[in-house]
Order: C-alpha cells, then sequence, then structure tokens
C-alpha cells in the first residue's frame, strides 16, 4: 500500500481503527476473531494500528483493545505503527506530570507487550493542564525512547499551535468524513502547513456512508450509534442526499460506498490517513481496498462540489463532549 507521513512517521496510506474490538459498536467479537482480523489487515499492508488505553466493553475493562492489539502483533512490531492514547486526570497532571504520563504510558506498553509506542496521543484535552505541559512531558517521553512521536485528539487549531511550538506534534486525529468537515477550516490546513498528520477518525461516518445503516438496524449495548445524531432515524432520511452521491460514483468505479468515502478524503488532502473501524475482516479488507480506488481529478470535482452543497442532517458536535474544540 502506498504510504503517507504523519510528521516523523512513515505509515500505510489508510490505517486501522481497532476500538469497534473491544467498545463502541455493540457486541464484540472473539479474542481470536479480532487478532486474526489484525493480522489480515497487516498481511494485506496496512502498517498503522490506532487503540487507546480507554477502549473496553463498556469503558470498564480498561486496556482490553490494547491487549489484543499487544497480542495480534506478537513477532511482527517492528512491522507496525503503533497508536495509543490516554486520558489525563486534572490531580495526577497537577502532582506530577511527567510522573502521570509515564504511568499511563508504562501500563499501555506492558498490555501491548512494547517497549515503546510509536505514536502516543492525548486522548482529549483536559481544560485544567495546560496543553503546554503536557506537550513539555510529551518531549520527554521522545528525549527518553518511549514514544517515537505524540499527538492530539479532538483539538482545535489555536491549541495545536501552543502544543506544536513545545514539542512538535506528529499527528492530530479529529473526525472527519463526507459529513464532519470543520477541520477543512483551520486545523487540516494548519496541519498541512507544519508537517503534522491529520488521522480521520470515523471517516465512513460511523458506518453511514457505507450505506449499510438502514432504519432496521438495531443497536445494542455500548454501540455508540445510539446517540450518532447522523443516524437518528429521521436523519437517515433527511441524509439520504449523501448516500446517493457517493454509491451514484462507486457504481461507476465499480467499488462500494464506503471505499469512495475513503478515496474521497486521500485525493483530497495527502497529510490525511483515515482510519476506519470494522469488527469485520471483510470490511476491514474492503475499506484498506480504498487504497487502490483512484478517483480522477474530474470525479473528485464532482463529488466534492456536490457535496459542498448538501446539508447535513444530525452533527456530531452535537453530542461529542470535544465539541468545545471544534473552530
Ligand atoms: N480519537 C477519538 O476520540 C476517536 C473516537 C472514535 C473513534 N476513534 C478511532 O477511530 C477508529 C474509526 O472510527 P469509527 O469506528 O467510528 O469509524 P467508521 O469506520 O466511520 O465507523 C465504524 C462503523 O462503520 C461500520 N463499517 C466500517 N466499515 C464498513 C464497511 N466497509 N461497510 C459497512 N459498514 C462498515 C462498522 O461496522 P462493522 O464493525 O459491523 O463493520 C462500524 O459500525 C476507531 O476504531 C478508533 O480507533 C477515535
Amino acid at each position: 500500500m502506498d504510504t503517507r507521513k504523519l510528521g516523523n512517521l512513515t505509515v500505510s496510506a489508510i490505517g486501522m481503527g481497532c476500538m469497534g474490538f473491544s467498545h463502541g459498536y455493540g457486541a464484540i467479537p472473539t479474542e481470536e476473531y479480532s487478532i486474526e482480523a489484525i493480522q489480515a489487515a497487516l498481511d494485506y499492508g496496512c502498517t498503522f494500528l490506532d487503540t487507546s488505553e480507554a477502549y473496553g466493553p463498556y469503558l470498564a475493562d480498561t486496556g482490553h483493545n490494547e491487549k489484543i492489539v499487544g497480542k495480534a502483533i506478537q513477532g511482527r512490531r517492528k512491522d507496525v505503527v503503533l497508536a495509543t492514547k490516554l486520558f489525563l486526570g486534572t490531580d495526577e497532571a497537577r502532582k506530577n506530570l511527567y510522573g502521570a504520563l509515564r504511568h499511563h504510558l508504562d501500563a499501555s506498553l506492558d498490555r501491548l507487550g512494547t517497549d515503546y509506542a510509536d505514536l502516543y496521543y492525548l486522548h482529549r484535552i483536559n481544560p485544567e493542564v495546560p496543553v503546554e505541559h503536557v506537550a513539555e512531558g510529551m518531549g520527554r517521553l521522545i528525549q527518553d525512547g518511549l514514544i517515537r512521536g505524540w499527538g492530539l485528539s479532538m483539538v482545535n487549531a489555536d491549541i495545536l499551535q501552543r502544543a506544536h511550538e513545545v514539542t512538535p506534534v506528529s499527528a492530530v486525529q479529529n473526525i472527519y468524513s463526507m459529513m464532519e468537515r470543520d477541520y477543512e477550516k483551520r486545523v487540516i490546513p494548519y496541519c498541512q502547513a507544519h508537517n503534522i498528520g491529520f488521522v480521520a477518525f470515523s471517516p465512513i461516518a460511523s458506518g453511514y456512508l457505507s450505506g449499510k445503516v438502514t432504519a432496521d438496524t438495531r443497536f445494542e449495548g455500548d454501540d455508540v450509534r445510539k446517540w450518532v445524531p447522523q443516524l437518528s432515524r429521521e436523519n437517515l432520511t433527511a441524509n439520504r442526499p449523501f448516500l446517493d452521491l457517493v454509491s451514484g460514483m462507486a457504481e461507476r468505479k465499480g467499488t462500494t460506498n464506503a471505499q469512495i468515502s475513503l478515496a474521497w478524503m486521500l485525493k483530497k488532502y495527502p497529510h490525511v490517513v483515515p482510519i476506519p473501524g470494522s469488527k469485520n475482516k471483510g470490511r476491514i479488507l474492503e475499506n484498506l481496498g480504498a487504497s487502490q480506488v483512484h478517483l480522477t481529478d474530474a470525479e473528485f470535482s464532482e463529488l466534492d462540489t456536490a457535496l459542498s452543497a448538501l446539508t447535513v442532517h444530525g452533527r456530531r458536535k452535537d453530542m461529542d463532549r470535544g465539541t468545545e474544540y471544534i473552530d
């Protein structure tokens, strides 16, 4: 697969979000199946895996996802760019910020079965903790050889700039898809101008753009789609023009809808790396296959122009606690 740069790191053009094997999309597969699915992605040529200390069933079994990812990469650690994340508490950060970072990271590395992470993100900004202090701590982790690069998730351009000026940021991980385009205004251009990668999470709009979510789809357990406003019964219908647009292009190109939604962002920006998430091996390979779907300039511009004229019904920023950082 083609590669892209996230700051100092080189990753496959499409990465893999591993969250669904533990959290966020309802019933989880067996550990054995999850490991097999991750290994199938690596065999396909995906070199970029995304996890977090927080991904566990109902967020209770902290580290569940990291343990699965750790098992899947055993024996092939060097072939993988491994990204994980932490949530930083106010008290621990005030007491000893570097110590807190080490505490979280050491536990993650232990679960991942490795002695370094390639990319370590702050999962969400803690407004009580100046981002400059976090940046300084992350710089020390880099110097100590424990991480190769660091990043921020759900940040705006101002916070990003403050952090980047202290310790250069390798990647920002924000929500981004054909239906979530706020970051095109400032964050994506800032990243492009400063050699920072932009990792797009929920790039298929939590599955909506695949066309496989219908009014009959049941969301169970901790499935976030119960609350994703774009997927409410009424918005499934109201957002139909997005699907019509994507499926029209998919038909012409002989691809799936999900592949078009990913190929569009790959064509739009050279520094954007989508990390679609799926619990299903076939769909994981389908999504990675979007790296082989090449839109012509005319096809891209047709899609992009049409998208700009569409209105999204229901926005993720209405539910996400990172909302306040959108600009
Ligand atoms: N930084 C953050 O705060 C944050 C937040 C959310 C996610 N993330 C990361 O980003 C990754 C991706 O996010 P996401 O999982 O929300 O993205 P997504 O790929 O937009 O949505 C995942 C949903 O789409 C479905 N899906 C995926 N590919 C499909 C396909 N080809 N055809 C039909 N349905 C498909 C999945 O169902 P099936 O599983 O049934 O295929 C799942 O329900 C996560 O795994 C996680 O690592 C980060």
